[in-house]
């Protein structure tokens, strides 16, 4: 028996950007202990439902229910959702000048944690800036500013590993990753996989997946997901691509 408290439900999920169509109705559960992947050619609306899943104002939701921890959260603000363990990782990472990469982290970390978990912050954070292979001074710089592309995901990686939350969604993190940051990427995702804790993983290639061992596939198209499988899924689709799906 699973229960529901443990689940992300979606139902029926109709959403607008900037005036026009993008999710026709979505219907998606996401369990504690899983992994699911959502795949779909570009444009098919995996960003909106990642943004609407944490959100983000810009999105409207014209229709359906998002129900976590048994309520529906979708008049709920961000800073709300985040306290209630979501946690998305952006496929376009914002820079935000002037803000100093130790103060945002440790900010964010008491706000979600409270005053108590500070003692082992600092210990947290210089054993992930390792597993991140990140330098000391990275922590010195403004967040985002001038970095890589692989520097900007692994900040988003590294955020997800010292956050803790119950839920995250990774939009695109594979891509602009060469083959030895994405390796190195899903080695600590799939470190931090608990029981515990779900990912919905965005991603239209099978290689981040290969690494990551999705329990469920499905496809976004046209704002509908439109086929539901196992890992098989992914191999089919790469061999296939979208088209058949449209
Ligand atoms: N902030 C935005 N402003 C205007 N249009 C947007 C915005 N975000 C998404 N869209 C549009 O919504 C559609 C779905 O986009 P998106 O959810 O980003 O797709 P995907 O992530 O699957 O590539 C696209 O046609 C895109 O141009
Ligand atoms: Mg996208």
């Amino acid at each position: 028996m699973t229960n529901n408290k443990n689940n992300i439900i979606i139902k029926n999920l109709h959403a607008k950007v900037a005036g026009k169509t993008v999710l026709n109705g979505v219907d998606l559960k996401l369990r504690l202990g899983k992994l699911v992947a959502l795949m779909g050619p570009n444009g098919s609306g995996k960003s909106t439902l990642a943004n609407i899943l944490m959100g983000n104002p810009e999105y409207e939701v014209t229709g359906g229910q998002i129900i976590w921890q048994g309520k529906n959260i979708l008049k709920k603000s961000i800073d709300e959702r985040a306290r209630m363990g979501l946690f998305l990782s952006f496929q376009y990472p914002h820079e935000l000048p002037g803000v100093n990469m130790y103060e945002f982290l440790s900010t964010s970390f008491r706000i979600l944690h409270g005053d108590e978990a500070m003692k082992d912050f600092d210990t947290k954070l210089t054993n992930l800036l390792q597993k991140f292979k990140l330098n000391e001074k990275f922590l010195d710089r403004n967040v985002n500013v001038g970095f890589s592309g692989g520097e900007k995901k692994k900040n988003e990686m590294l955020q997800l590993a010292l956050f803790d939350p119950k839920f995250s969604i990774l939009d695109e993190t594979d891509s602009g990753l060469d083959i030895d940051a994405l390796k190195l990427i899903a080695k600590n995702v799939n470190n931090i996989r608990t029981p515990n804790n779900g990912f919905l993983v965005i991603t239209h290639y099978q290689r981040l997946l290969n690494f990551l061992k999705p329990d469920e596939v499905h496809v976004l198209v046209n704002g509908k997901i439109v086929k539901s499988g196992g890992v098989e899924l992914v191999k089919q689709l790469e061999k296939k691509g979208y088209d058949w799906l449209k």
